[in-house]
């Protein structure tokens, strides 16, 4: 009987739980399987800590947030004996492959192990929406959902001070939060950092909008913008794939628009909100899709792959090709939330 061992990697998604739901009934159910669940990403495949998975620990999760695994940003090749540790893990509970839930740095070590000989299939992860290879994550419409909703309400508080509100959200390499949520919640910019912003511009553009009678204004931005010529803030912290601690742009774009426009500004910081609670009925939908399909993967041998979404159809790609460059905001979605600002 094959054995499976699942983990989920990196930040934590809406859709997770609906993931390993599916994997797990549709494993035990319609193929044979049999599965395990490490815990904490990498970290639990190194350790072996984790637990069987079964109908009875999979009931009730499919609309839960967060992940019943645990999740962590561990990189067992930053660790001197990570990969053998694996090996060992994997032998020890007789696990014949992994399907590992993951954005780019958990998906990466899946392929360094795939190459390494381990038996892997990944399943694409991340509300940032920019792993290359799938049109959508899942995760990421339920993040555009709840900044939309943050959104609406800083409209209608934004109207009655006159002020200019800030809202950052995520997005790390990519600007698809900002553009979708924006346009959604008819923002007057959005500063994304696939464009590098100029201060100037994104001032005068605010300052002819008010000139023109409206009141108020309402600019999105992705944690990871930056004006032309370098960021306005950042941190020195790294996590175990050398990424900077994002968040805090907002800050200091706040300073600069009052300073500048002479306008009274605010600003709101999402965060984590953008990651925690249900699933959209679409995510659910996606990453039950995706964990089906990535059991049926495992069943038929197609090891080193990622199911992934092209058009409306859930479809194998190698994870080569998903990790080769991360996927940036397409310029023509940008194009048409631009039509409405200022
Ligand atoms: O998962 C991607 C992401 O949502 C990025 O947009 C963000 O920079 C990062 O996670 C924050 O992660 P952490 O949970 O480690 O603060």
């Amino acid at each position: 009987m094959t054995r499976i061992g699942i983990l989920t990697g990196g930040g934590d998604c809406p859709g997770l739980n609906a993931v390993i739901r599916a994997v797990v009934r549709s494993g035990i159910d319609v193929h044979g399987f049999s599965a395990y669940g490490f815990v904490n990403g990498w970290a639990g495949a190194m350790s072996g800590e984790g637990f069987e998975l079964t109908h009875e620990r999979t009931a009730g999760i499919l609309p839960r947030g967060g992940t019943i695994l645990g999740t962590s940003r561990t990189n067992p090749f930053r660790q001197d004996d990570g990969p053998e540790r694996i090996a060992g893990t994997l032998q020890s509970q007789s696990i014949d492959c992994l399907v590992a839930i993951g954005g780019e740095d958990t998906l990466g070590v899946a392929q360094r192990l795939s190459g390494e000989g381990v038996a892997v299939v990944g399943v694409p992860k991340t509300i940032d929406n920019d792993l290359a290879a799938t049109d959508y994550t899942f995760g990421f419409h339920t993040a555009v959902q709840i900044a939309t909703d943050a959104i609406d309400r800083l409209h209608t508080t934004a109207e009655s001070h006159h002020r200019v509100i800030v809202v950052e959200v995520m997005g790390r390499h990519a600007g698809w939060i900002a553009a979708y949520s924006g346009m959604a919640g008819g923002a007057d910019a959005i500063l994304v950092p696939e464009r590098p912003f100029d201060i100037d511009e994104v001032c005068a553009r605010l300052t002819r909008r008010h000139a023109s009678g409206r009141t108020f204004s309402i600019v999105v931005v992705s944690e990871g913008a930056a004006p032309v010529g370098g960021a306005l803030s950042g941190r020195e912290e790294t996590d175990a794939f050398g990424h900077a601690r994002l968040g805090g742009i907002a800050v200091a774009l706040e300073g600069e628009i009052e300073s500048r426009t002479g306008y009274e500004t605010r600003m709101t910081i999402l965060g984590h909100v953008q990651r925690g609670g249900t699933p959209t009925a679409y995510d659910r939908v996606l990453a039950t899709r995706f964990g089906v399909k990535a059991a049926e993967a495992v069943g038929e041998g197609a090891f080193g792959q990622m199911v992934a979404l092209r058009g409306t159809e859930i479809v194998r790609v190698e994870l080569a090709e998903a990790l080769r460059a991360p996927k940036l905001l397409d310029p023509d979605v940008y194009g048409s939330a631009e039509v409405f600002f200022g």
